[in-house]
């Protein structure tokens, strides 16, 4: 299986604050940092490091440095997940993607790229809501299309047709989220969910 849902008493706390229909903005943003917080530490549970020196006020002894990590932020809800990101991961690199649905062709249409080299990085994309899984698996493709070979999802929900689009398209993506969720509505909305994550993290609903 390529989706680990994290169990752990804060990251229940904050989606439940995520969830709420009466969580205000500035909350709603807050609660999405905390949650991010606990993805992160599982994400990033086999990251490779590089072994250093490091002299401490006593003698010199073994270190570990985390080096080539880049997190690309799916516009625009990933951003309410970057700001956790980069208070945890130093020297991380940030790419961009945009991706909006083709109202014609109900297919994902690119508005805005920028990434760096990936060729020999951690890549987290960051996707809070994985629904029907077309932006997260237009992502991957951008991002392996860049060179990037070890890729990680972060996604605060996730819905059954995502999870599957995702293991059919890129069964080598390892998912990590905080719940996976019953079904979508006719409207590609994830049940129960938390709603709009773009809208409810900067007010535009
Ligand atoms: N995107 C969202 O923001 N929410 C959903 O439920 C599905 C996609």
């Amino acid at each position: 299986m390529n989706l680990t849902v994290i169990d752990h008493p804060l990251a229940r706390h904050y989606l439940t604050v995520l969830r709420d229909t009466t969580t205000e903005p500035e909350a709603f943003r807050a609660a999405a940092r905390g949650l991010t917080y606990s993805l992160i530490l599982e994400a990033t549970k086999r990251l490779p490091l590089n072994e250093i020196e490091v002299e401490t006020p006593m003698e010199t002894t073994t270190g570990y440095e985390v080096h080539d990590v880049v997190a690309v932020a799916v516009l625009r809800a990933g951003l309410g997940m970057l700001d956790a990101v980069l208070s945890m991961i130093p020297n991380c690199k940030v790419g961009f993607a945009g991706v909006q649905r083709d109202e014609e062709t109900a297919l994902p249409h690119e508005y805005y790229a920028r990434l760096p080299d990936l060729s020999n990085a951690s890549v987290f994309i960051l996707e809070p809501m994985l629904a029907t899984g077309g932006s997260l698996s237009w992502a991957v493709d951008k991002v392996k299309s860049s060179g990037a070979k070890d890729i990680t999802a972060l996604c605060v929900v996730t819905a059954p047709d995502g999870v599957r689009k995702m293991y059919d398209d890129h069964p080598d993506v390892h998912i990590v989220a905080a719940a996976h969720d019953r079904e979508l509505n006719d409207a590609a909305y994830i049940v129960p969910g938390l709603g709009d994550m773009g809208d409810r993290l900067f007010g535009t609903l």
